[in-house]
């Protein structure tokens, strides 16, 4: 609830409840009503600088204190300061707010916690592969524990932006192409950090990022324009967004880009209208780095002065890094341009989040308080994860698992096999290396002494392009029963900044698996990558392929356990594999179009014959040289066992709108393993006000099943499952025709009919 502050100390006077809400140390203090009376309180005290101080973010020296950050924050001129990490000074820091500042402010100390903190899980991309939100909340649970024992209150996670294009580097930090399974996962992020309340010792906020339609930076250049109508933004890009809030997030974060031109830091459609009115939202927004400065670069605002009057105006709470605030806002409120009620409205939200967070009771960190970094159960976690995101792509004549009682030597080769570094992935700050577990150490550990080992790195990079280590590599190959090569990008190749235009395997890896390949030899590969990668290039050339993505801590056992069959692998892909990167941007929920491809339209370009006339052939939607398919869908990922799904209904097969249905089918372990597979529903809506997509993941659940068992699995659609926006930019769930189909992937072919049908007098 977002109350007029002034009006909040005015209730609360005349209830005879005043007192000075911000020393209190009641903690009922924290709820409801109460909170914004403690807000009121608090902003009517506040002097014009301190108000803006609280709008502003800094950045940390690093270690220590400098003067006029100590002298800042005893001032009350900042609010917040990231990327301090040393508990010493975070508490130094937060003592000096509370103690010598005017009105004892506690400080938000921020951190990019990404996908763990010293302990580090999956790169979230990998995360996604899991299709496992609990695992997931545990995760984000361990990382808050560890980020916290450091004084750490604040993480910018989860990152929620729609990745539809492999190109774009940031894919690694997000959940995927999905807006369901983001939704759910970023849900389920946002759980793990805050907890259940999260003024809990232990608990951080969160931060949904970024707000909103970054992943459709055109061509996955990073920072790029976006070109998102807002049927589409609503549809696609939003749903996750407003899942992060439903499951209390405390904080957003705007995005670098534009939106239909007006930068997101300035977007008062998507700051106000979206977030505040539709969705009540009353967290805070912190722009991104410099985003509110860069205003001005995009062209959007002329200077500094107008670029703070914009984003002031959008509601955007807390500036990070840079001072266009501190030093334009006084002037603004000043001309009048700005009023003292918005500012109020703004900072109200700041302090709201600060008090949920408990910081007013206690702003200081005892780390003796909190678990050891890294412990078991931590490392457990990130194994878990580690191990469900395995995704197996190929497993040709049953490659895998290896035996390893029939193993006598093995050649592990590759640049990826042995770097407790590039495994933990982007965005790691605060990871810590020397706790990673490699590939090549848990085979070793796993194999033990009776079998001979060769490890060949044979390329310094991925991107080597020399050929000068292959001779060895190959000389292994061919001395060992099989090779197991370790191959893909390393981290510095995906992230913020780091896209591709071309997402093949960098450098000479290609060429390796080819000389490989000719030792004679059934070739493993394991490839570790922070995105989708072309791979028919390559295919010929292994007999089974396991995408690790970067896996973390903990990557190498749990590629040990399913290299040799202690478990089978589970994870699915949460982003199309294309075939060819002219494909990009590729994603399963697509439209029909007007012209959909068959394989009865498609012939390769190499295929037509010389002289053929244009108007003989084909009218359909496709690539001459790539087709309409990808090489491998969303959802997709193999497994030891084999599931065979049947009996799909769903019921009532006619339903009142209104109504839910449920749609449910029978899973068999049709294999000789016991073995995890996700379960997908996905439903089309065949005819919309505005065109639907061909399917989208509507459900899923992580079943175990021993062989020869089998299982009915059941999903219930309510009402707001079966939404969208359309043409009026408003929710709705119409009647018609749904299709819905139940399987281990996207292109699940087991399909059930059901009907809504609108109520007789055509009410809905
Ligand atoms: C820039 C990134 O875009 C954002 O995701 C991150 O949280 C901030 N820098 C802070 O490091």
């Amino acid at each position: 609830m977002r109350i007029p502050t002034a009006a909040a100390a005015f209730l609360l006077i005349f209830a005879g409840a005043w007192q000075f809400p911000e020393v209190s140390a009641d903690s009922s203090l924290r709820d409801g009503d109460r909170i914004e009376a403690r807000v009121a309180a608090l902003v009517e005290r506040m002097t014009v600088e301190e108000k803006i101080g609280q709008m502003s973010q800094v950045q940390a020296a690093v270690g220590h204190i400098p003067d006029e950050l100590r002298a800042a924050v005893a001032a009350g001129r900042v609010g917040s300061i990231l990327n301090e990490v040393d508990v010493e000074v975070v508490n130094e820091l937060q003592r000096i707010a509370v103690e010598d500042s005017r009105l004892g402010i506690p400080l938000m100390m921020g951190r990019d916690v990404i996908h763990g903190f010293r302990t580090i899980t999956p790169i979230p991309l990998g995360q996604a592969a899991t299709f496992n939100p609990d695992l997931v909340r545990q995760g984000a649970r361990m990382a808050a524990l560890e980020a916290a024992s450091t004084g750490v209150n604040w993480t910018f996670a989860p990152m929620i932006d729609i990745s539809r294009d492999a190109r774009w580097g940031r894919i690694a930090e997000s959940f995927g192409e999905d807006p369901y399974l983001t939704g759910v996962l970023g849900a389920a992020m946002v759980r793990g950090f805050q907890g259940d309340d999260f003024s809990q010792t232990g608990n951080i906020a969160a931060c949904a990022k970024h707000f909103a339609g970054y992943g459709a930076s055109e061509s996955g250049r990073d920072y790029n324009t976006t070109n998102i109508p807002e049927n589409e933004l609503r549809n696609v890009y939003l749903p996750p967004f407003k899942a992060a809030i439903d499951a209390g997030v405390a904080t957003l974060m705007t995005s670098f880009s534009d939106l239909d031109g007006v930068p997101a830091s300035g977007n008062r459609f998507l700051l106000k209208q979206v977030l505040r009115d539709e969705w009540q939202f009353d967290g805070f927004v912190v722009s991104d780095w410099a985003s509110i400065e860069q205003m001005s670069i995009h062209g959007f605002t002329a200077n500094d002065r107008e670029a703070a009057f914009e984003a002031a105006s959008a509601g955007l709470n807390m500036e990070m890094a840079t001072s266009t605030y501190r030093e334009n806002l006084p002037g603004l409120l000043e001309s009048g341009r700005i009023d003292m009620e918005q500012i109020d409205a703004m900072v109200a939200d700041i302090l709201r989040v600060k008090i949920r967070l408990g910081l007013f009771e206690d702003p200081y960190t005892d780390p003796a308080e909190f678990p050891a970094i890294a412990n078991e159960d931590h490392l457990a976690t990130a194994e878990q994860l580690a191990l469900q995101s395995l995704v197996l792509l190929e497993n040709r004549g049953g490659a895998l698992p290896l035996a390893r009682d029939e193993i006598g030597s093995l050649a592990v080769i590759g640049p990826l096999a042995d770097d407790p570094y590039e495994q933990l992935g982007t965005w790691i700050f605060d990871g810590d290396p020397s706790l990673s577990q490699t590939p090549l150490q848990a085979i070793r550990e796993f194999l033990g002494d009776g079998v001979k080992v060769t490890h060949v790195r044979a390329m310094e990079t991925s991107r080597s392009r020399t050929t000068d280590g292959f001779e060895e590599a190959v000389k292994a190959a061919k001395e060992s029963d099989v090779v197991v090569a370790f191959l893909g990008e390393e981290s510095i190749l995906s992230g913020e900044t780091h896209s591709r235009a071309d997402i093949g395997l960098p450098g000479n890896q290609a060429e390796l698996l080819a000389a490989l390949r000719g030792a004679g030899k059934p070739v493993i590969a394991v490839f570790q990558a922070g995105r989708p990668l072309t791979l028919a290039n390559i295919l010929d050339n292994v007999d089974a392929l396991l995408f690790a993505w970067h896996p973390g801590t903990m990557g190498g056992p749990a590629i040990a356990d399913v290299l040799f069959g202690v478990e089978s692998p589970s994870g699915k892909l949460p982003a199309t594999f294309p075939l060819m990167v002219g494909q990009e941007p590729i994603y399963y929920n697509q439209k029909n179009t007007g012209r959909p491809a068959t394989p009865e339209d498609f012939t390769h370009m190499d295929d037509l014959p010389a002289r053929m006339p244009q108007s003989s052939w084909g009218f359909a939607s496709f690539h001459l040289d790539a087709g309409f398919k990808p090489l491998y869908e969303f959802g997709y990922g193999l497994s030891y066992a084999s599931f065979a799904y049947s009996d799909i209904e769903a019921s009532p097969s006619e339903a009142a709108l209104g109504e839910t249905v449920t749609v449910k089918a029978l899973i068999h372990n049709t294999g000789a393993v016991e073995a995890e597979e996700v379960v997908q529903l996905y439903v089309r809506d065949l005819v919309g006000n505005v065109t639907r997509p061909v399917r989208e993941l509507k459900g899923f659940q992580r079943v175990r099943l021993k062989p020869g068992e089998r299982r009915e699995v059941a999903f219930t659609l309510g009402p707001d499952d079966l939404s969208f926006y359309g043409r009026d930019m408003k929710p709705v769930t119409e009647a018609g025709e749904f299709h819905a189909w139940i399987g281990g992937s996207s292109a699940a072919e087991l399909r059930a009919v059901f009907t809504l049908t609108a109520a007789p007098d055509g009410s809905e």
